[in-house]
């Protein structure tokens, strides 16, 4: 259903997904705990953002001493290039402030800075927002804002979701830290893979339950009543992308050995049986991250959500469940028979014997394509440190 709704903003070009304040707390907490001085003396960019609706402006203004920031800059899309059906809604914020301008109100983006006690109050906090319009309508890949991303040092945002992978690739051009919200779907995306397989990014800290309300007063929610919040609209699979380093990164994930896990394991494909392997690649499959054996040497394909807790200390990625363009690891084409069987056992789903694909059959012979794997392996230098797990084999 999350999905469904996801693919609604996309062809709707409806991204009026606002974030929850405590969302964002949570996850720059991350950030702090790990690093107090994160943001110290930084420029922060919350392009694609409104302070007032966003929540993303509001935090970082209420705590821009605290986090001792330089500069807090952040830019909204003008409403006539938004595409939505519903009326302006022009705020007392804009309509009383002195440069307010009929003509620009629907049309211009805004920017909006705090870098100084503005109203002399003795704190730098939301009173002091200084804005004005900007030239253009605020869209990220103008020529302004892109000049705002270059003199910026990190860009934090949930940017629209129908536009993630241009908005991915304008961070990338940036060489710049940053922050976002974006959906675990993107990770094999060209313009994300790469980066997270060469440890140029990662995923953050992450929503409780890998899910989260969004601000949404436009659409109905479909969330079932337990999870239902009132103008708000539940999304499963969302996740932050990040390059900037935090604690949960570097705390290694514990597991038990092969033999241990056959069993005792709590996952009904792996207590009692081998590890399968793939028909395709020349590595195991393991459909549970706790099921990582800790005294396996060779490649293994997990779960995407594996990332959550992937420590590059520990782990290296080499790949994900097919061959592209992108990534090549060697995985061969579906064997005729294999692709028989599988459409013989009900299999469906794009799939012809051209395709290069992890395959296997389960250990009572069901013919399987996974369709979420992230190829790994651990690190040599994890297992030369770890010789008590890697040596009994
Ligand atoms: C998912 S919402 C998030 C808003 C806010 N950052 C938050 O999280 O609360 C994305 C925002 O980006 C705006 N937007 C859409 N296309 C844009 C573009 N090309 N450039 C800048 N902003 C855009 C949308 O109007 C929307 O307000």
């Amino acid at each position: 259903m999350a999905n469904k709704k996801l693919h609604k903003a996309k062809t709707g070009k409806n991204d009026e997904f606002y974030t929850q304040f405590s969302d964002i707390q949570n996850e720059v907490n991350a950030y702090i705990e790990y690093n107090p001085d994160v943001f110290k003396d930084k420029v922060i960019l919350l392009p694609c953002d409104d302070p007032e609706w966003s929540n993303f402006t509001k935090f970082f203004a209420q705590n821009f001493e605290k986090f001792k920031l330089k500069k807090l800059i952040s830019t909204s899309y003008a409403y006539d290039s938004k595409h939505v059906a519903e009326p302006y809604q022009l705020s007392l914020f804009e309509s009383e402030s002195p440069q307010f301008d009929k003509k620009k109100t629907k049309s211009n983006g805004k920017i909006f800075t705090l870098d100084r006690d503005l109203n002399k109050s003795g704190k730098i906090d939301i009173n002091d927002l200084e804005w004005k319009y900007l030239e253009g309508d605020g869209d990220f890949n103008s020529k302004e804002v892109i000049k705002l991303r270059d003199e910026s040092d990190i860009i934090i945002t949930n940017p629209p979701f129908s536009l993630f992978k241009d908005f991915m690739k304008w961070l990338n051009d940036s060489g710049k830290k940053f922050l976002i919200i974006g959906h675990q779907n993107a990770i094999t995306y060209k313009e994300v893979f790469p980066y997270i397989k060469n440890n140029k990014m990662w995923l953050g800290k992450g929503f409780k339950g890998g899910a989260t309300h969004f601000i949404n007063k436009y659409y109905t929610d479909y969330a079932t009543a337990g999870d239902h919040q009132k103008g708000m609209i539940r999304v499963s699979g969302v996740v932050w992308f990040t390059n900037i380093e935090h604690g949960r990164r570097h705390q290694p994930l514990q597991l038990m050995t092969m033999e241990d896990n056959i069993k005792y394991s709590k996952h009904k494909e792996i207590r009692g049986h081998e590890y399968v392997k793939y028909e395709t690649f020349d590595a195991i499959d393991v459909p549970n991250t706790d099921a990582i054996p800790k005294n396996y040497k060779g490649i293994m394909g997990v779960p995407k959500s594996f990332l959550d807790s992937y420590n590059p200390d520990q782990f290296e990625i080499l790949g994900y469940e097919r061959e592209d363009d992108i990534i090549q690891v060697g995985i061969k084409n579906l064997p005729e028979e294999f692709l028989k069987k599988y459409r013989d056992n009900g299999g469906t789903g794009h799939i012809t014997k051209g395709m290069k694909l992890l395959c296997f059959y389960t250990y009572d012979g069901i013919p399987k394509v996974p369709f979420s794997r992230i190829l790994i392996k651990y690190t040599q230098d994890w297992i030369v440190n770890h010789p008590d797990d890697f040596n009994r084999r």
